[in-house]
């Protein structure tokens, strides 16, 4: 760890006390009134907050929205979601589920916990599962399927390793606890990307060839986000093919 990355976690604690109280006065706000799906989102972009305790989204408003009334209209009961990062997206979730939101970050979400786990608004039974882990690892998968406890899940959004790789690998582990007819989201899937690392179009190419999909991606982007959509079928969410094949196939180049 460098001198730079300790003196921030130091000067996030010290500040923790500060950042948590105006973070629960901020959700008191949110949470005084009945809301609709478009003031959740905008609420997801501009809570605001400081350090562990901020809370934000970074998706394109009105791609999140697309995809949020596309989830509220299968009215969910279960949600999982890879990668929180600052919760913004889970604060959506939250809203949307009526029993249970398992949202996982391979961060740890200590200081996080007590604000995110109450997120969702008054009356709702929906409980939320704020979890600390590498979703490639089996053990990790082990303690979302004992989670679930036999359950399947609604919708699940991958947002955590943009790697071809690695979103490949979460679609694979997965993609087996979402019930037919629910739905499985991306984030990241236009070719053109800020990092290198973001390589969620390579998968999403194989992928809306061999399966129901939308996409909503906002038409003046030339530059990073894209969301795309797979409406699992009675089958299942369906395997990918061999890569090589993909390749031929659809002639999609990847970088991985
Ligand atoms: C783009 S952010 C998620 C943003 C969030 N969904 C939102 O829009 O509000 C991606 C997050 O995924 C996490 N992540 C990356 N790889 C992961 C993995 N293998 N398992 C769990 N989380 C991972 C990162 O730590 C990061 O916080």
């Amino acid at each position: 760890m460098n001198f730079f990355v300790s003196f921030k976690q130091l000067s996030r604690r010290l500040r923790q006390p500060l950042n948590a109280r105006y973070a629960a006065r901020r959700l008191r706000e949110y949470h005084s009134e009945p809301r609709s799906l478009e003031d959740v989102v905008h609420w997801a972009m501009h809570f605001g907050g400081g350090g562990y305790m901020r809370i934000k989204t970074m998706q394109i408003p009105s791609e999140i929205l697309r995809l949020a009334r596309a989830v509220a209209a299968i009215k969910p009961r279960i949600i999982l979601e890879i990668g929180t990062a600052s919760g913004g997206t889970a604060l959506i979730w939250a809203y949307l589920a009526k029993e249970r939101l398992i949202t996982c970050d391979l961060i740890d979400m200590a200081y996080q916990e007590p604000l995110f786990t109450r997120f969702p608004p008054p009356g709702s039974a929906c409980r939320v599962d704020l979890l600390s882990g590498n979703s490639h690892d089996p053990g990790f998968k082990a303690r979302v399927k004992n989670i679930l406890n036999g359950d399947l899940v609604d919708f699940l959004f991958i947002d955590g390793d943009h790697t071809e790789a690695g979103v490949t690998a979460d679609y694979e582990d997965y993609r087996e606890f979402v019930r037919p007819g629910g739905l499985i989201a991306f984030h990241d899937i236009l070719q053109n990307q800020p990092l290198p690392t973001n390589q969620v179009f390579y998968l999403w190419q194989r992928l809306k060839k061999i399966a129901v999909v939308e996409e909503f991606v906002t038409p003046d982007n030339h530059c990073g986000f894209g969301i795309g959509l797979v409406h699992v079928s009675e089958e299942g969410a369906p395997q990918l093919g061999p890569k090589k094949q993909a390749r031929q196939e659809y002639g999609v180049e990847s970088k991985a």
